[in-house]
């Protein structure tokens, strides 16, 4: 079974619990990273635990829920070969699987309601990733990656 990394604060802690019995549901393995109270906490705490997982690779999705979903977008993309996307709403999560090859979906808790949430979940999961002309672009990402880490910035 292809296990997803999943974590969120205190302001996705509830979606988070929803949003693994779902990945269940529809045959993924959720690897749960935290939180696990409605405790306030600090969503980078959390966002670096999968995102590690992530751009390590050793998980290749990942799912993350703050209250909007910015902070936790904010954290993810400073890794290398993490592309966060968030998606609250349907079309964004069909398209940033698509056309960005997203491998971290994030989500807003205090934004998206619960239904949305899991159509928004089951459409990224499912989604293929284009290549084709998108790939040429995720090739320059990389390239802007390679730099930044030789000190270009
Ligand atoms: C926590 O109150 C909130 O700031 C956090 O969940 C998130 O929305 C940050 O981007």
């Amino acid at each position: 079974m292809e296990k997803v990394a999943i974590a969120a604060d205190h302001g996705g802690f509830e979606l988070k619990e929803d949003i693994k019995l779902f990945l269940k549901e529809i045959g993924y393995e959720p690897v749960d990273f935290g939180t696990h109270n409605n405790n306030s906490v600090d969503y980078p705490d959390f966002g670096i635990k999968v995102a590690e997982a992530v751009s390590r690779g050793d998980i290749q999705k990942g799912i993350l829920i703050c209250g909007t979903g910015v902070g936790m977008s904010i954290v993810v993309n400073k890794f290398p070969d993490v592309r966060g996307a968030l998606c609250n709403d349907i079309y964004t999560a069909r398209m940033g699987r698509k056309h960005n090859d997203s491998n971290i979906l994030i989500l807003g808790g205090r934004v998206v309601g619960r239904g949305i949430a899991m159509e928004i979940v089951n459409t990224w999961m499912s989604t293929q990733f284009d290549g084709g002309r998108h790939q040429k672009r995720l090739d320059k990402i990389k390239e802007l990656e390679d730099k930044i880490r030789k000190g270009w910035i």
